[in-house]
């Protein structure tokens, strides 16, 4: 984290929110040493000491990357009652808990119906799932698709998307612009940009930029891009969270 701060303060940059990343009971694979729980206490305290150290700029908020399954949903519910976060990211980085990161999860089985279950999927959250702010890289199943997000846009799945773009407004959430997917090879941030310009005609406002960095050389990356993209779409405020309440900001 505080190689993260640096970088921020030689970038200039006025806020920095830290969203660790949780994906309670994620299948892990014979073999595999993943874990992708988080000892959040430990984060928290360490937050706190490096906020106590970089008092003036960039301000520090403490977030929270959440992994969605349906069946932790009352697991992450009081998991979120129980820490103040500034800031909370729901994702899905599973569909119906499978890890699209894996290429034999696409194998057998056309990327459409793939992508469909997935956005389904979220649909499917965002109707019960109340705990969090924004909803992060909305269409994070295109990085690994086979033909990632060559022929994929919103109109190809227009039904789902109106619902749950409509869900997420009517339920006073909001969504993540992403610039990660860059590094996957994509043509478009995430979500693609015709999604972008459904939500924002649907009525969205709510809309939080992330470089999903990982690495402090990842910070900002392509920020310039992302508001150019909210730009075209119409959006003139991109949005921040501090104690879960959203604050706008002009682009
Ligand atoms: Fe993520």
């Amino acid at each position: 984290m505080e190689s993260m701060i640096t970088k921020a303060v030689s970038l200039g940059m006025t806020h920095l929110c830290f969203t660790e990343h949780l994906d309670l009971d994620y299948p892990v694979r014979e073999g595999e040493s993943l874990d992708f729980n988080l000892a959040t206490d430990q984060y928290r305290s360490e937050f706190l000491t490096l906020k106590e150290k970089y008092a003036k700029t960039p301000q520090l908020l403490w977030g929270v990357e959440l992994g969605l399954q349906k069946h932790i949903f009352t697991e992450l519910h009081n998991y979120v009652q129980n820490h103040p976060f500034d800031f909370i990211i729901a994702s899905s980085h599973l569909c119906n808990g499978g890890d699209p990161y894996y290429p034999d999860f696409f194998e057998g089985r056309k990327e459409d119906d793939i992508y469909e279950e997935y956005f389904s999927s979220i649909l499917e959250n965002v109707k019960i799932f109340t705990d969090y702010d924004v909803y992060g890289h909305l269409d994070y199943i295109v990085r690994y698709g086979p033909n990632k997000d060559a022929r994929y846009s919103y109109e190809k799945y227009r039904d789902i998307f109106d619902s749950l773009l409509k869900v997420i407004i009517e339920k006073g959430k909001g969504i993540e612009l992403n610039t990660g997917g860059v590094k996957y090879g994509l043509k478009d941030l995430h979500p693609a940009s015709s999604v972008l310009k459904r939500y924002k005609e649907l009525g969205g406002e709510i809309i939080t930029i992330g470089s999903d960095a990982h690495t402090p050389e990842n910070l900002l990356h392509h920020f310039s891009r992302a508001k150019a993209v909210l730009e075209e779409c119409g959006f003139q405020y991109y949005t921040i969270f501090k104690e879960r309440k959203p604050e706008f900001i002009p682009l």
